[in-house]
């Protein structure tokens, strides 16, 4: 999987691109107003077939459609945009309607963790291939709050997309220091707090295990923006309901979740853990039902919107997962395969509801029978 996520990002622009959709309407025009608020979404391309409204409201924003990326597999959308622009160039039969995916086809855009100061993450090996997934103990590297306003969130400001901001810190005060750094930028329309990521020493998922402490921060966060607070909790407690509970009380606005599932990956012949930490977190198909569990958990304890992720790689699991009761879905380790993995789940999700005579796609959310 990861090779081919190189080859497919970095290099070949056709690699896996199948169906993918766009986020213009058919008449070619915008889905989104030139103001900025989502439209009432159509991609029928045959007069008189059904429309699907695919809108859903997110803590109170509201996004053209469920679709988000998972943070940290999508850095800031700057190098899959090239990879959409060159598909559309040079092999624009790859994509349905012929229409340019750009990044605003999206619902909304997930950064890669940002904190304050630069972290050059882990030692490598800091990849390993598995079963139906992958290991990474990447250690949430990034240029930093500063960096990542002038180069990244000043790019996105171009691209027509919300943008959840997701904030990485070792302490309270450094979450608390990077919105207050970000609170001068008006791209943000959410901050997602990472308090879940098994791969660092200090903060991380420490901060996500324990009730006590996940409230304190997300209050401190709290009293420091206006901002909807989206909350990542981690798989790897007893109870995350307790964990959703606790944030929810403290302020918290929508839950994200599920972060990484930790795991280990041993080469037998070199009798050495393949990841340089020894240990990382596993995502893809693998960790798929922990995840609609714990979104089925979640949206069961506390009435707050969630944003479901863990394996997604097609439109069913996104109905999946909007079943146990997401209100936005994210794509993450798929994207490695696929680059275009968003805009293809985007279009099989809007036929799947017109198959099912789906008007609007946010019924969809907690309606299990
Ligand atoms: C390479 C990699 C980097 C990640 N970086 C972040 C990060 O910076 N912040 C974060 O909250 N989650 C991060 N995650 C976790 C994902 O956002 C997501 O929660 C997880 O991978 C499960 O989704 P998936 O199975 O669809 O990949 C990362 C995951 C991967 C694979």
């Amino acid at each position: 999987m990861v090779s081919k996520a190189k080859r497919d990002v970095l290099s070949s622009a056709s690699d896996g691109a199948k169906n993918a959709a766009c986020n213009s309407a058919p008449d070619g025009a915008p889905r989104r107003a030139p103001d900025g608020a989502p439209r009432s979404v159509s991609q029928s391309d045959a007069a008189g077939s059904q429309t699907v409204d695919m809108r859903v409201s997110l803590a109170g924003i509201e996004l053209a459609n469920p679709l988000t990326v998972a943070s940290g597999t999508f850095a800031s959308g700057r190098e899959y945009a090239d990879v959409w622009h060159r598909i559309a160039q040079n092999e624009p039969g790859l994509i349905r309607n012929r229409r340019f995916p750009g990044l605003d086809c999206m619902g909304a855009l997930t950064t890669k963790a940002v904190s304050l100061a630069p972290w050059s993450g882990n030692a490598t090996p800091r990849i390993a291939e598995t079963a139906s997934g992958m290991l990474n103990s990447i250690g949430l590297q990034n240029p930093g709050v500063e960096a990542f306003c002038e180069r990244d969130l000043a790019w996105l400001a171009t691209q027509n997309v919300p943008v959840i901001v997701n904030i990485a810190g070792h302490s309270l005060d450094e979450y608390v220091a990077v919105i207050d750094r970000l609170e001068r930028e008006s791209v943000p329309s959410a901050y997602e707090l990472n308090i879940s990521c098994p791969n660092v020493d200090a903060g991380g998922m420490a901060f996500g295990t324990d009730a006590h402490l996940a409230a304190e921060l997300v209050g401190r966060c709290r009293r420091a923006t206006t901002r909807p607070l989206i909350v990542k909790l981690t798989p790897n407690v007893g109870s995350i309901a307790d964990i959703a509970k606790a944030v929810r009380f403290a302020g918290a606005d929508a839950l994200s979740l599920i972060n990484t599932v930790l795991g280990m990956s041993i080469d037998a012949r070199a009798r050495r853990t393949i990841l340089a930490r020894g240990f990382g977190g596993l995502s893809g198909p693998a960790i798929k039902p922990i995840a609609l569990y714990k979104v089925y958990e979640c949206h069961e304890a506390v009435d707050l919107p969630l944003i479901g992720m863990g394996g997604v790689s097609s439109a069913t699991d996104v109905v999946e997962f909007m079943l146990a009761g997401a209100s936005v879905v994210a794509i993450g380790s798929a994207n490695f395969s696929d680059s275009l993995a968003l805009p293809r789940i985007l279009d099989d999700l809007e036929d799947y509801c017109k198959e099912q005579g789906i008007h609007e796609v946010k019924s969809l959310v907690g309606a299990l029978r």
